[in-house]
């Protein structure tokens, strides 16, 4: 049956965008709102998957059926990518990772003092969590997904990204004013380490995910 065609797959998603602290009260983050994670999520279990979604700081509502994991940090979300990795058929990685952390956290908020220069932040690298779980595979014919938001020259630093990062499959958007981020809609080319190059014209966020699952679904070991 076609339509439940990830029956008896695990499969991890993550969503969301990672929130680096500061202080108590103040963070480094980004705009990811999650929307194209939770979709991917709900068509995941529609077609018949146990969903792991490790959901970074995405104020949406619960998929039913799926098994939400909250992280804040990039550090956190590795964690949890990893645990559930384990026994994954498929990861997906939709979430916007921080690339830096703050090196230090106070503890205490950060005041403004009279005459002072203004503080610098010292950031320190984050790990890269998909070319990890790219590299490391930890589960054999796991098939692992990347996300690649671009603003210029978006297929050559695309294709780029792959090569580096080490996944089977890329999804590159573009960014502009009105997709991708908080938008209901997304557009993209899905490349393929095979060279593959599949478009997914401007739609719902569910469509582009449907199109993830299928290219997944072709790669995935037959019987694992
Ligand atoms: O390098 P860049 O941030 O453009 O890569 C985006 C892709 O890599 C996304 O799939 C994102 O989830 C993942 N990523 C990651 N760990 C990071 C940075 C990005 O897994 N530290």
């Amino acid at each position: 049956d076609l339509a439940r065609d990830l029956t008896g797959r695990h499969v991890v998603v993550s969503a969301g965008g990672t929130r680096e602290p500061l202080d108590p009260v103040r963070f480094l983050g980004n705009r990811s709102s999650g929307k194209q994670g939770y979709a991917l999520a709900r068509s995941a279990a529609a077609r018949g998957a146990r969903v792991t979604l490790v959901s970074a700081n995405a104020a949406l509502p619960e998929p039913a059926g799926v098994d939400v994991v909250p992280v804040g940090t990039a550090v956190q979300l590795r964690e949890a990518i990893l645990k559930a990795s384990a026994d994954a058929d498929a990861v997906v990685m939709a979430a916007a990772v921080a690339d830096f952390r703050p090196q230090t956290y106070a503890t205490g908020k950060i005041k403004k003092k009279d005459g002072q220069e203004q503080p610098p932040i010292a950031l320190v690298r984050n790990p890269d969590i998909l070319a990890e779980i790219a590299g490391d595979r930890p589960r054999p014919g796991q098939v692992v997904v990347g996300f690649a938001a671009e603003t210029d020259d978006v297929l050559a630093n695309g294709r780029a990204k792959l090569e580096r990062k080490g996944c089977d499959l890329l999804v590159v958007n573009e960014v502009g004013e009105r997709k991708t981020f908080g938008s209901e809609e997304n557009e993209a080319v899905v490349l393929g380490a095979d060279g593959s190059e599949t478009p997914v014209p401007y739609g719902p966020k569910e469509a582009l995910a449907d199109t993830v699952w299928d290219l997944v679904a072709e790669r995935l070991p037959k019987n694992s």
